[in-house]
Order: structure tokens, then sequence, then C-alpha cells
């Protein structure tokens, strides 16, 4: 192996984080201008704005007409926490957890929240927990997008209709890229800096009717702190799903956000969103079927990613070195392409097994996915020779 030259064309964004993701394509700080900065969010101008973006929100989702959507306090965990705590302990629980984050959520379930009825169903990075294994008498709770090892859950067939238990889905990574079957949802969460490439700071609650009825029929035996608080003597807080949020939000992101929704409407919605999304991820899986060093994590094509393109690398001397050697080597990799400007934070998550992580929603540019290939092979070549030498 000999070290290539240069590819000749760059991305012309080098934005590849899998959160906070990269802004719309033609995004810049000019469209904050109208933010209701400096007055009460509880005043017309700013409430009408969270109010917008809620209902705005609903309308690109596709939600049912009869589902709630409400703006939360600390993101995406910020909402799928105040679920937790607000929903389950009324019957056992069954935790799908095939990535960090779904470890994180059984971690708490069990160890925060101390339920002692928890089946914690497990798979190792790169497969989908055992779907078939689910038992829907109890409640569910689940990723719909594992972001740190790229498998997705491939659509909504495994969650039963006559369920008696509720569907608890961390869709932060999923949400307006993949096709969330809503009817089998009963609880989901989102953030706005993900696959919309929005600010962190607020999280979306998505409930269905029917986690309404188990808001108003059970309370925990624990004690809720304010932010997570739903209901108001034993009634929902209505006030919250209609822009009245529990605490001071951020106006700034939330102006960030109505232009990104506004940006999603201009090139046809959630159709769109999740074609472009898809187009990255068939660009990058392209790319990895005529690339002999690279493979997916995700074993089953029907549970790969088209946001979170997690890859890892195959070549024979490189698997061969000590699992140390292997993770400075594709750190090495993502290292010099973000030193070049070329890619930036691709790195896999640090839980992960090593290997790179690759965004692909839809505020990315396909040609700078497939601009983006051609540098992988470049820092794979000066890597390798690094490494091993010339060949
Ligand atoms: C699947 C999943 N859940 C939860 C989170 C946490 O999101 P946030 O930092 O927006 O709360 C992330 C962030 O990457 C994620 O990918």
């Amino acid at each position: 192996m000999t070290r290539p030259a240069m590819p000749a064309v760059r991305p012309s964004d080098p934005r590849f984080s899998s959160g906070p993701c990269a802004k719309r394509p033609g995004w810049s700080p000019e469209i904050l201008q109208d933010a209701v900065l400096g007055r009460s969010h509880r005043a017309s101008p700013g409430k009408d704005r969270l109010k917008q973006a809620i209902d705005e929100s609903h309308a690109l989702l596709g939600l049912p007409g009869d589902y709630r959507l409400a703006i939360m306090p600390a993101s995406d965990t910020g909402a799928f926490e105040a679920a937790l705590w607000s929903l389950l302990g009324a019957r056992g629980v069954d935790v799908l957890a095939w990535e960090s984050f779904g470890h994180g959520w059984a971690g708490d379930i069990s160890n925060e929240l101390k339920l002692d009825d928890v089946r914690v169903l497990e798979a190792e990075y790169g497969a989908l927990a055992d779907l078939a294994a689910v038992d829907f008498s109890r409640d569910v709770v689940f990723t719909w997008n594992g972001t740190t090892s790229g498998v997705r859950v491939p659509d909504g067939r495994w969650i039963a209709d006559d369920r008696d238990g509720l569907t608890l889905c961390d869709a932060t990574s999923a949400a307006f890229a993949q096709r969330i079957d809503w009817p089998k949802i009963d609880v989901a969460t989102f953030s706005w800096q993900k696959v919309l490439g929005g600010e962190a700071q607020h999280g979306m609650l998505v409930l269905s009717p029917r986690a309404v009825a188990r808001l108003e029929s059970y309370r925990p035996p624990w004690p809720m702190p304010k932010i997570f608080r739903l209901t108001k003597s034993g009634r929902l807080s209505e006030a919250i799903f209609t822009g009245a949020t529990i605490n001071t939000p951020s106006m700034l992101a939330l102006e960030d956000y109505l232009d990104t929704l506004a940006w999603a409407r201009s090139i046809g919605g959630l159709d769109r969103l999740i074609a472009r999304a898809d187009a990255n991820a068939a660009t990058l899986a392209k790319w990895v079927d005529a690339t002999d060093w690279v493979e997916f994590l995700a074993g089953d094509p029907a549970t790969r990613s088209n946001t979170s393109v997690c890859l890892r690398i195959v070549d024979p001397r490189v698997t061969a070195l000590a699992g140390d050697g292997r993770a400075a080597f594709a750190k090495g990799l993502a290292g010099r392409l973000a030193s070049e400007g070329v890619a930036f934070d691709i790195g896999s998550y640090r839980d992960a097994p090593p290997g790179l992580r690759i965004w692909t929603g839809a505020t990315v540019e396909r040609a700078n996915v497939e601009a983006l290939t051609n540098w992988l092979d470049w820092a794979f070549a000066c890597e390798f020779l690094e490494q091993f030498g010339p060949v």
C-alpha cells in the first residue's frame, strides 16, 4: 500500500457528529433575529411560538390526532426520564438494551426506581434484542434507533396492537428520519438536536391516550421532582401540552427549532426528510460494499440505521491488533480527518466497540457523504502505512 494523494473534493460541511448534528443546509445565525428574547415566555408572543413548535412538530411527524406533545426540560434525557418516573411501577417492565442508551435506561429503572419486576432483554453491539421475547402484558421500554451501535428496530410490526402494558420509546435519533408506527407507541421522546439539526436543551414528549390514562389513574410511590411532573391533582397538566412549559425554556433554541421545522416543510416534509437520510445512508452503504477494510457494526441489513451509521474496521492486520491497538487505529483515522477539517466527531461512541460512527440524518447533504468516502479511504491508507509500513 502506498500513501495515496489527497482526494480532490472535500465535503463542504465536515459536520458528521451524531449529536449535536449538522445544521440544515443554508443555516446562518441570521435566522435567530426574530427570536422572542428578553420577554417572558408566558407572554403571548413567546407562548404562541412554543405552541407553534408543538403544533408543527405534531403535523410534521404525522402523529394521530389524539396524541399529545409537550416541550420538556433537559433534552431527550429529561423527557424520557420524566416518562419513566411518571409511568413505571404500575406493572412489570421489559427493557430492551442493545447499546449504551438502552443499557442506561435499564440501569435507571433497576437501580434508581428500584423496580423489582424488570426483565432486561439484551444484545451485543451490532445485534438487536430478541423482539419475539417481549411480553406486551408488561410495560416495554426500548430505543427505536440505537445511536451508539447503528442498530434500529426495522418497524413496529413486532409490537402487539392489543397490548395491556405501555410502550415507551426513546426515538431521539429516529424521529423525522425513520417511519415510526405511532399507533404502536404510547410514549416517545426526542430532542431538537438530532435529525433536524436543532439545539440541545429541550426534549419532546409524545403521549398516547393510553399513556394519559395511566398518568391519571396511577401515582408512583416515589417523590416526583417538579421538572418531571406531568399531572396536577391527579389530572394531566394540559397546559404543558399547549406551550406552557414546566419551567423557563430557551427562546433562542426555540427560534432555531422553528426555523428547522420551516425548512423541513419547505423541502417536502417527513417523506423528504426520510428520503434524504435513506439516500445518505445508501451512499455510505455502497462504499462499504465496495471496500474491503470496513463493515457495518449492524449485522442484519434490515436493522441498519439511516442516521447513525456505525462501522468497524475489518482489515485482518488491524483486527489482529490487541484491543487498545484497534481502538488507537480507529481513533487515529478519525483524528486525521478532523485535523484535515474533512470530518468532525466520527469516532465511535465511548462505550461502543472501536470504529467509526457517521451521522447521515436529514440535514447532511448526500454530496458530502459521497466526498467523505474518498477521504475515509485516504485516511485508512495513511493510518495503515504509519502503523505497518509499506506493504
Ligand atoms: C438514543 C439516545 N438516547 C438519549 C440520548 C441523550 O440525548 P440528550 O443528550 O439530547 O438528552 C441520545 C444522545 O445521543 C441518544 O442517542
